[in-house]
């Protein structure tokens, strides 16, 4: 650091999602002529939703373009409330919303809700990489219980009745369906985690961003079981639903003083979401909802298309996933073979595999170490590349001298 200066402690630890870093590589590659499948970012290949983009060019030209509510406009928070109603079947009306630029800042505000220094939170691990610089931003303390392939990813109800039962516990972080696995907790799962935490002081997180990406059943959430309202914070966001990533767009659902709380912190922060952006994700919301499940759909068949692939590969063990677009196999085999990290793997396979063709994907230890031994692949990318994708592993992981060569070059990346 120059002169006299010196960052934070909570500055020197901050850590971010590794997928913007792989994005940062693959792009640099790809302005090198490199033909890179990028599989390592959670976000959509298909336009925003055709109604969304209407209704916002029409709301700049109408001057919805200067400071709004901190909470919300009003009429978006009703359409909001609307949604998670009718097609969650939560209790909402429009004072239990709130909205902000995305899902993700609801995990600061929620901290900031819930947390002082040394209280500890139970996070599942892979974890989605922010939560844990948001619980540090507090000073609170995550505590890691791992999510396994063969429970299908979903929570341990065993692991929450013990954390609740620890004097410092004050929080959860619950996420399904979750990124990075495709695991979804059941209805009966979100049943008996309402029956544990109800009551208690400890407060839940639930991250719902792929509540429209449900293979086998529909989406359920936990705000749905009795009580829940007034100890959890759900959040949602159009990124992922109307491919709506950067327009920046989100809301929680929470009870009515906990959002006002919420609402002050984005009084002191953001100031309020930008108002035609609101009138976009109204939009979205209102209209009728075939082209996002038509969407949705799409995202579904390439899931099963990578899993199908992914299946022939040998050394590979891969859940079908119960929900979202990602694809988290076990290549721990390969890995083990090969003498290379899962994340070294992934990077070998964008940087070091060959001179013309990448693949960007993530090792799962990005997610924390109960990852590791996983890669983790989006699907946004056209059928055919996804196929060429997996082929194109399939053969890079007989290269050994290639492999090699990467290994001395990025020592790192050794297994053990
Ligand atoms: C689990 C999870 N939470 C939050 C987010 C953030 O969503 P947004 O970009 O809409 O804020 C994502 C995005 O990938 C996610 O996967």
């Amino acid at each position: 650091m120059s002169g006299a200066l010196s960052v934070s402690t909570f500055a020197r630890s901050l850590t971010g999602e590794t997928a913007f870093d792989v994005l940062a590589v693959a792009r640099r590659l790809k302005s090198t002529g490199k033909d890179v499948i990028e599989l390592q970012i959670g976000d959509s290949p298909y336009p925003s939703a055709t109604a969304a983009i209407k209704a916002g060019k029409a709301a700049i030209e109408a001057g919805q373009t200067r400071y709004c509510p901190s909470m919300g406009l009003p009429e978006f928070r009703e359409s909001a409330a609307n949604l998670v109603r009718a097609e969650f079947a939560i209790p909402a009306t429009a004072v239990n919303v709130v909205v902000a630029a995305g899902a993700k800042p609801f995990e600061q505000f929620f901290c900031e809700l819930f947390l002082d220094p040394g209280d500890h939170v139970l996070v599942f691990q892979p974890a989605f990489p922010t939560y844990e610089p948001n619980i540090a931003r507090r000073g609170a303390k995550p505590v890691y219980v791992p999510l396994r392939q063969e429970n299908a990813f979903r929570p341990d109800l065993d692991a929450i009745e013990a954390f609740i039962k620890e004097p410092l516990a004050k929080a959860i972080f619950l996420n399904s369906p979750h990124n990075p696995t495709g695991g979804v907790a059941t209805k009966a799962d979100l049943a008996a985690i309402a029956n544990l935490v109800r009551g208690t002081k400890v407060a839940v997180f639930s991250d719902e961003p792929y509540c429209h990406m449900v293979w086998g059943d529909r989406h359920h959430s936990l705000l749905a079981e009795p009580g829940m309202m007034e100890q959890c914070v759900a959040a949602y966001t159009f990124s992922k639903s109307y491919s709506m990533s950067g327009w920046r767009c989100g809301f929680a659902v929470t009870s009515p003083p906990f959002a006002e709380l919420i609402g002050k912190m984005i009084n002191t922060t953001l100031s309020c979401a930008p108002p035609f952006v609101q009138l976009a994700g109204k939009a979205a919301m209102e209209d009728d909802p075939s082209e996002r499940d038509g969407v949705m759909r799409k995202f579904r068949a390439k899931v099963e298309l990578l899993v199908a692939e992914l299946r022939t590969v040998d050394g590979v063990t891969v859940l079908l996933p119960a929900g979202t677009f990602y694809v988290f196999p076990n290549v721990e085999p390969i890995c083990r073979r090969l003498g290379i990290t899962s994340h070294g793997l992934a990077m070998y396979l964008l940087e070091g595999a060959d001179d013309r063709l990448g693949v960007a994907c993530l090792g799962g230890e990005c997610f924390g170490e109960a990852g590791r031994g996983f890669l983790r692949f989006s699907c946004a990318e056209p059928d055919d590349r996804l196929v060429q994708a997996v082929r194109f592993l399939a053969e890079a992981i007989t290269r050994a001298d290639r492999v090699r060569a990467y290994l001395t070059a990025h020592p790192r990346y050794r297994l053990g």
